[in-house]
């Protein structure tokens, strides 16, 4: 076990980067096209102001919350992410380990290096959700929704935001494809052209383009939640108006750009987030509401929150501090938030998640201000 100490979420990248091969590192950390989205969902935290209430009269601080009915230890999930093998040789099977030491979300990835069964398996009680992808062979995203329900995974996490991969230059230079002694065994279990292979440019790109339906519709979600009993997720929300076609539909909701890889010089996720908030207020008792996108700091969580967000997802932290230092790497870096969001919670004067609220930020920051 190592005994280097992180003080921030950032220093995990550059251990990881240590570890990473640069095809795999590049996969990672890319962002879509000219990475403005990317930088932008960090960078637009710091512009939404704090308010901070003094004599709270706290002792300590709870972190614990609800999603789904499910108690969480702390209000960070793990976002779905492909292909962990390629950080840490047991891949999914650690992170899968680790959210449930850390006793939060793991949303395994349909471009997993592991398959459903063995990550299942390896965490029964564990609190998992399974990430779709709506195929282009309906029949085979049919049946990978039962084998999701049949192997525990508590909730479908369907992505709506990913009709083509975004194009991103890293990749395309370095004609990305996986590691020879990986496949992405979700996908490949169910069907052997899901293989990615090295073509002109990325190769995950063109498999996805020969495999994934661009011309899913809202009429799709509908047909999946008519035959999965599980609740249903979309993951790409970025507006209010489509939010509210989503709640309209009885589905919940993940307000994400896909950390800057889709569509470059879209809004930072934060500043999607009041309008998303604001549009949805009539569902707000039955609809969930989750964001991620550049969530770095224990005060980022808490401004999402704040806004009204049920929890927040990380992607990159949890692939840098698991390619850093493996389990233990996963389980410092949920430490960090933990101490970051204690530390700011006694600070702002909010003793549990639930007396966070509007009153915590400066209005005038907010990007919506008929919230
Ligand atoms: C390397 C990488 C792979 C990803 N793979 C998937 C995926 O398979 N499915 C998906 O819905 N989102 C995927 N995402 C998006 C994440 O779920 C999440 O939306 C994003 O990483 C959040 O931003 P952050 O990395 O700044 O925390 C991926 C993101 C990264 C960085």
């Amino acid at each position: 076990m190592s005994d280097k100490v992180y003080v921030n979420i950032f220093e995990f990248e550059d251990e990881a980067k240590k570890n990473l091969t640069n095809n795999s590192y590049t996969y990672y950390r890319s962002g879509a096209n000219g990475e403005h989205t990317l930088r932008d969902n960090i960078d637009a935290y710091a512009r939404i102001k704090m308010n901070p209430y003094v004599c709270a009269g706290l002792k300590d601080i709870d972190l614990s919350t609800t999603v789904l009915g499910q108690k969480l230890n702390i209000p960070i999930g793990i976002a779905p992410t492909a292909m962990h093998r390629m950080a840490t040789p047991r891949g999914e099977l650690t992170t899968v380990t680790a959210a449930k030491k850390v006793g939060t979300i793991y949303t395994l990835s349909s471009l997993a290096t592991t398959n459903m069964e063995d990550v299942a398996k390896e965490q029964p009680d564990a609190l998992r959700w399974f990430q779709l992808y709506i195929a282009k062979d309906r029949k085979i995203t049919e049946v990978m929704v039962r084998e999701a329900e049949r192997l525990g995974y508590r909730a479908i996490a369907v992505t709506v935001d990913a009709p083509y991969l975004g194009i991103r230059e890293g990749d395309e230079r370095n004609k990305f494809t996986l590691p020879s002694h990986l496949k992405l065994e979700i996908l490949e279990s169910f069907k052997k052209e899901f293989a990615v292979k090295g073509k002109g440019g990325s190769g995950l790109f063109e498999m996805f383009k020969d495999q994934i339906d661009p011309a899913m519709s809202w009429e799709d979600i509908k047909w999946l939640k008519s035959f999965t009993k599980l609740p249903v997720i979309l993951k790409g929300i970025q507006n209010g108006e489509d939010a509210l076609r989503a709640a309209q539909l009885g589905v919940h909701i993940w307000v994400t750009n896909h950390g800057g890889r889709q569509l470059d010089t879209v809004r930072s996720t934060i500043d999607m987030l009041p309008e998303v908030m604001h549009a949805i207020k009539d569902y707000r008792n039955t609809v969930e509401v989750y964001v991620d996108g550049g969530i770095r700091r224990g005060t980022d969580v808490l401004k999402c929150l704040a806004l009204g967000a049920k929890c927040v997802f990380i992607g990159r932290p949890l692939l840098f501090s698991l390619a850093a230092e493996g389990e233990q790497g996963v389980l410092k870096m949920f430490q960090l938030f933990e101490k970051e969001m204690k530390v700011a919670m006694m600070l702002l004067g909010a003793g549990k998640i639930s007396d966070l609220g509007l009153k915590h930020l400066v209005k005038a920051t907010i990007p919506v201000s008929n919230l």
